[in-house]
């Protein structure tokens, strides 16, 4: 029996060799926890199909945010829960909406913490779609107006940058436009670019009790099955003005993240979604799989992919755990 020269398994015999040669790493630097804000005060909810995520009142949130920072966490991005929904959206943009509030708060108690915001009206619409309505149809340039007032009340309002999850055609270069116009062209733009209509994000609706009250997203989200069309997609965003690309779900679309890293310069974000979450957690919860291990295998092969940025519902977990091994 010949052997080949080259023996692999010469550079894994111990883990300081190993981790020399890693080629990807994981640092708390690149994670962003998505969190809940609802009204009221001294209130954490559980959602039943994301254990361990609660939505916050503003004053909790502070008290996380200041969690997150010991652990080596340095970003949030924000969800918010309005009072009241209409058609508009209109608490999306309010001067006094919730994720308004909360920044305004954030920025004074914990002026650390760089804050993005998700800018989207299904939060806030009473039919749970992404914008406002013609018939049965998202009027896309109506929405356009409604999202660039929503980015912009959230940077009037303190956020650090803004991300649009839309999927309306042309809302990068509308926001880009109006946040110039407001002399805020210092925030920038991590567009959702390629974003699925995906099952991934169900835990994610029961979070923000956004699930469309008819019919679903598949006529401005992407077709999970194109991956030409996420590179449409992308470059559209690019020329419309984004500062940084996210692909979404995360782990049912590495290709996805892998050819638009090598596509574009700029840097790559992924969203690890609530379903992704919520699957390592169940799965874990009948001890099934390792947690700490799956979380951590996940997250790596995100980054392996090719994302710089990782907003994961495990951001603090896994800051967490780098923080102790270091
Ligand atoms: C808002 C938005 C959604 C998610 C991020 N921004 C929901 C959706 O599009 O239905 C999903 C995030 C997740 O599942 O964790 N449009």
């Amino acid at each position: 029996m010949v052997f080949p020269e080259y023996r692999p398994r010469r550079m894994r015999r111990n883990a300081t060799l190993r981790a020399m040669i890693r080629e990807t790493r994981l640092s708390a630097e690149q994670l962003v926890l998505p969190v809940f804000v609802q009204p009221g005060r001294g209130r954490r909810e559980a959602i039943a199909s994301m254990p361990g995520v609660c939505r916050l009142t503003v004053d909790e949130l502070v008290k996380e945010a200041r969690a997150c920072l010991q652990c080596g966490l340095r970003a949030l991005i924000l969800f918010g829960l309005p009072e009241k929904k209409d058609a508009l959206g209109s608490g999306a943009y309010a001067k006094n909406g919730i994720v308004q509030q909360a920044l305004r708060t954030l920025k004074d108690k914990v002026p650390e913490m760089l804050l993005i915001t998700d800018v989207c009206l299904c939060e806030y619409t009473d039919h749970g779609h992404c914008g406002c309505l013609h018939g049965r149809e998202v009027d896309n340039d109506a929405t356009l107006e409604l999202l660039a007032r929503t980015a912009l009340s959230h940077a009037e309002a303190g956020a650090d940058m803004v991300a649009p999850s839309d999927m309306m055609d042309g809302r990068v270069a509308e926001i880009r436009s109006t946040l110039d116009e407001a002399g805020l062209y210092q925030v920038p733009i991590m567009s959702y670019a390629v974003k699925y209509a995906s099952a991934f994000y169900g835990p994610f609706r029961d979070a923000a009790d956004s699930t469309p009250q008819f019919g679903d997203r598949r006529a401005y989200q992407m077709d999970p099955a194109n991956s030409r069309e996420a590179l449409r997609e992308a470059t559209l965003d690019v020329e419309e003005g984004a500062d940084i690309l996210m692909v979404k779900p995360a782990l049912s679309s590495l290709d996805i993240i892998r050819q638009v890293r090598d596509e574009f310069d700029l840097p790559v974000a992924a969203y690890q979604v609530s379903g992704e979450y919520a699957m390592i957690k169940a799965a874990a919860a009948n001890g099934w799989i390792d947690e700490a291990r799956v979380m951590a295998e996940s997250l790596l092969a995100i980054r392996r992919a090719g994302a710089d940025i990782i907003i994961s519902y495990f951001a603090k977990d896994m800051a967490r755990a780098l923080g102790e091994k270091a």
